[in-house]
């Protein structure tokens, strides 16, 4: 662990490695340090940190069912996106959505590693909104990473045009909870069904589900 490394230092480095032509070739030591780090750190930048063979088995699912944007709800700093991005050489886009504006905005919180769009409250979401935030076309898939907001949850799927969604979070019964969870989602209705399951490193999964039947 790199103990005397200052937070505002590390910040700079990630923020080198992962600005502009370096990023292409620097993934791999973005995950080098980031084993290096506390686990506050960590996880203040991202809850779940892949390794290069996890990153490439979920880029080949990406490529394999045709999905090519991928709005991550709930995003945070958008690091883990920013990884597959890099890790895929960016066959894939992934743009974010979170809430609270003004502190992602602040000078306080870690720069957003992805385009970011806020929603102001998942309960006025409209399905235009949602799906026009991935600049060029509608998103294919939502992303989950350890989202923990079942009403929210239910209310992004509700609106959402796309087939898939891709829910990541831990193995149950390991006493971190979140709604919903990869493996026991209960998902609305039937049409939802388990296409792909990976097992990522530290005990997290990675789900795809399909909609089945749109209506
Ligand atoms: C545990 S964090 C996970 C962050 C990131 N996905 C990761 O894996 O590091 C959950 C995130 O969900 C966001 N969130 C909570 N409710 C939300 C909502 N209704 N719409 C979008 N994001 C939401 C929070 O602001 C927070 O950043």
């Amino acid at each position: 662990m790199c103990d005397e490394r200052s937070e505002v230092e590390t910040l700079r480095e990630i923020y080198y490695l992962t600005h502009g032509a370096m990023a292409d070739t620097s993934w791999r030591k973005l995950l080098a340090l980031g084993d290096s780090l506390e686990q506050q750190l960590k996880r203040k930048l991202l809850w779940v940190w892949p390794t290069a063979p996890d990153l490439d088995y979920f880029n080949q699912l990406l490529s394999m069912h045709g999905i090519r944007n991928v709005l991550s709800v709930g995003c945070g700093t958008g690091l883990l996106e920013w990884l597959i991005t890099a890790a895929g050489g960016k066959k894939a886009s992934m743009f974010g959505l979170e809430v609270d504006r003004n502190w992602w905005q602040s000078k306080y919180s870690v720069r957003s590693f992805i385009p970011l769009n806020y929603a102001e409250n998942s309960t006025q979401l409209d399905a235009d909104f949602l799906n026009s935030c991935c600049e060029n076309a509608p998103p294919c898939a939502l992303l989950f990473c350890y989202f923990n907001n079942r009403r929210a949850f239910l209310d992004y799927l509700d609106v959402f045009g796309g087939r898939w969604i891709i829910l990541i979070g831990p193995q149950p019964a390991l006493g971190i909870h979140t709604d919903p969870n990869p493996v026991q989602p209960q998902l609305p209705g039937n049409q939802w069904t388990l296409r792909e399951r990976l097992n990522w490193t530290d005990r997290n999964v990675v789900a795809f589900y399909e909609k089945i039947s749109l209506d």
